[in-house]
């Protein structure tokens, strides 16, 4: 049974496709469940999996632009495997949540929306510190 800090976190977007190709709105309060403060884009991507890390505060939605990637998440009682492609399927990744994404093919363009400026302070990059924060 998936946990409720796991659940609903796969998120769905419009993809608007037409005879001159693809438009993808995204909206604060609809797509995006907080204030976005910070947009950035992961592109020419290895296959090295990318993440290990947790946010204190930030919470993220993590839009595939194009091609597709995998994205686990965990809330250090029960991991989560979720595919994001650009067919309109996002990942919510929550304060609190520790995340690693991989399997990227090989032309994979993700979108991140954040709900703060970049601190590198609201990072837990060490799992046994991730778990003795959630504990508190
Ligand atoms: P990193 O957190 O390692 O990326 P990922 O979680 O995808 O593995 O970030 C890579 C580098 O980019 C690191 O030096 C921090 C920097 N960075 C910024 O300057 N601003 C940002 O908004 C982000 C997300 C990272």
């Amino acid at each position: 049974m998936t946990s409720n800090l796991l659940s609903n976190k796969l998120l769905t977007y419009k993809v608007i496709r037409d005879n001159r190709g693809v438009l993808i709105p995204i909206e604060e309060g609809k797509q995006i469940p907080f204030s976005i403060k910070r947009v950035y884009f992961i592109k020419d991507l290895n296959q090295e999996p990318r993440g290990f890390h947790a946010h204190k505060k930030i919470r993220q939605v993590l839009v595939c632009l194009a091609g597709s990637c995998k994205v686990l998440l965990d809330d250090g009682n029960e991991k989560q495997n979720f595919e994001v492609s650009d067919n309109g399927t996002a990942v919510l990744i929550d304060k609190e949540i520790w995340h690693e994404m991989y399997d990227f093919s090989s032309n994979c363009i993700l979108a991140v929306f954040a709900s703060d400026l970049y601190l590198e302070g609201d990072y837990l990059r060490n799992y046994e510190e991730f778990k003795r924060y959630i504990k508190k």
